[in-house]
């Protein structure tokens, strides 16, 4: 097939001319089932050759509503122009060197940006890595290093990584940690803020939370505590208003490094370029990647300059962590963001959702809750008349919307939440097509 170009002045179109997945896409998932390990899965097995705006094409000609973003990547929209330009001009000039042997302006130019824009205006330092898990690792690291102490507290639902320290700290079992332990030691988990089940205002579960901690742990051997704004894979859970606050100023008190990892929710997502902003909470350290850099591979540590300069030097680093091509993406992203309004644009798409989904509502009391904010939405699906779980349809949903040409992704410890994590770069038109198909599916299953 010839080669088509992707960004966004692909045809802004769902277009279906094979079943999916379609017969190039079986050629290509045969060949992965014979040559990839089977524990790399898949959502929706198309054969990916182009995408840009709000749509992805795939090997067959199917033209695809994006509704996922490559998980809450590509924000600024895939093979966005400015990202293009960045990291072709970079790949001409060098390609690596190693920060961390010869240094190079691109990452000094990403830290200075990330410790403008992050929350707080107080003396920020930053360190590159190159995912999520990544970067969770290395605010853990800083932050023991930082107190002397070791113990590290997570939250029900959490989700912070594949790796053996963040699949200890991620809440879900299957798929993420069943039969890859043991894991790290001192982890503690404690409740979290989930209003849709819980009842809870932010306060009360804060104090359910904190008093676990302090008769559990001690503040006294408490090296962190680090949590989603709003937790990602876990259920879109947003906590009650004033639980975060509740637990940072908790943390300040006792000499314990609150970390937020915004890895899902970061730059633009959640209608803020960061979502701790909504409530004006202030973390030590803030964990970036996914939306950092336009879909190159990216993370960050941001924080406190005496927390992150108590590491020493050979400390921190990685051989690809602040990659050039990255960086030079990173910048040209976190510019799109500001130059296009993007924040603005994400809170566009919530009311959209909102609006969309709250109508259905009415009619449908399957849809439990609507929860988010921005373009990072969900829906929580439950049997009709209960709170119970309604996880294989929510799985038939995801099936069917993507057998008709629209990718949405699944998510939440009970596995019935339907995320909403639209490229930014989408429009209107096509994000409530997408909508539709989505609420189609929900009325045949
Ligand atoms: C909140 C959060 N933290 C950490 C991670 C891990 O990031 P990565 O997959 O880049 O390692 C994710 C990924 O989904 C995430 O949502």
């Amino acid at each position: 097939m010839t080669a088509v170009t992707g960004g966004p002045s692909l045809p802004q179109e769902r277009k279906l001319v094979t079943s999916i997945p379609g017969p190039k896409s079986q050629e290509l998932l045969a060949r992965k089932n014979a040559a990839v390990a089977s524990g790399v899965g898949v959502a929706l097995p198309v054969s990916i050759v182009a995408a840009g705006g709000g749509v992805m094409v795939d090997v067959d000609g199917n033209s695809l509503i994006d509704l996922g973003s490559g998980i809450a990547v590509t924000g600024v929209g895939n093979s966005a122009p400015a990202v293009v330009e960045a990291v072709t001009n970079q790949v001409q000039q060098f390609t690596h060197t190693c920060f961390t042997v010869t240094p190079y302006e691109g990452y000094v130019a990403v830290a200075e940006k990330l410790n403008e824009v992050t929350p707080g205006d107080h003396e920020k330092r930053s360190a590159l890595f190159n995912s999520g898990a990544e970067a969770v690792e290395n605010a853990i690291k800083i932050a023991r290093h930082y107190t002397k102490k070791n113990a590290v507290v997570v939250f029900d639902h959490a989700y912070h990584g594949r790796t053996n320290l963040t699949m200890g700290m991620t809440a879900k079992n299957i798929p993420y940690k069943d039969g890859f332990g043991p894991f790290a030691p001192e982890v503690y988990r404690v409740p979290t803020s989930y209003p849709f089940r819980d009842g809870l205002s932010g306060a009360d579960a804060a104090s359910v939370a904190l008093s676990q901690i302090e008769k559990q742990v001690g503040a006294g051997n408490l090296a962190a505590i680090i949590i989603e704004p709003i937790q990602g894979e876990g259920g879109f859970i947003a906590p009650a208003e004033g639980f975060l606050p509740a637990l940072q100023e908790w943390a300040t008190a006792n000499n314990v490094v609150f970390i937020l990892d915004e890895v899902q929710t970061g730059f633009a997502r959640t209608g803020d370029l960061f979502a701790a902003n909504h409530e004006g909470v202030v973390p030590d350290l803030v964990t970036t990647a996914k939306g950092i850099a336009g879909g190159l591979p990216l993370s960050a540590v941001t924080g406190r300059a005496e927390i992150m300069d108590s590491a020493h030097a050979g400390g921190l680093g990685g051989t690809y962590a602040g990659s050039p091509i990255a960086c030079a993406a990173a910048l040209a992203t976190i510019d799109t963001y500001e130059r296009e309004n993007l924040t603005e644009r994400a809170r566009e798409i919530g009311a959209i959702i909102d609006d969309f989904f709250g109508e259905l509502q009415k009619s449908d009391d399957r849809i439990g809750d609507i929860r988010g904010r921005g373009a990072m939405k969900a829906i929580e699906l439950v049997e009709s008349g209960s709170q119970k779980p309604a996880a294989a349809l929510t799985g038939a949903i995801a099936k069917a919307a993507g057998e008709q040409a629209v990718v949405v992704l699944t998510c939440g410890t009970f596995g019935n939440v339907i995320r909403f994590l639209p490229p930014l770069s989408i429009s209107d038109e096509l994000l409530r097509e997408g909508l539709q198909v989505v609420a189609d599916a929900l009325a045949a299953n």
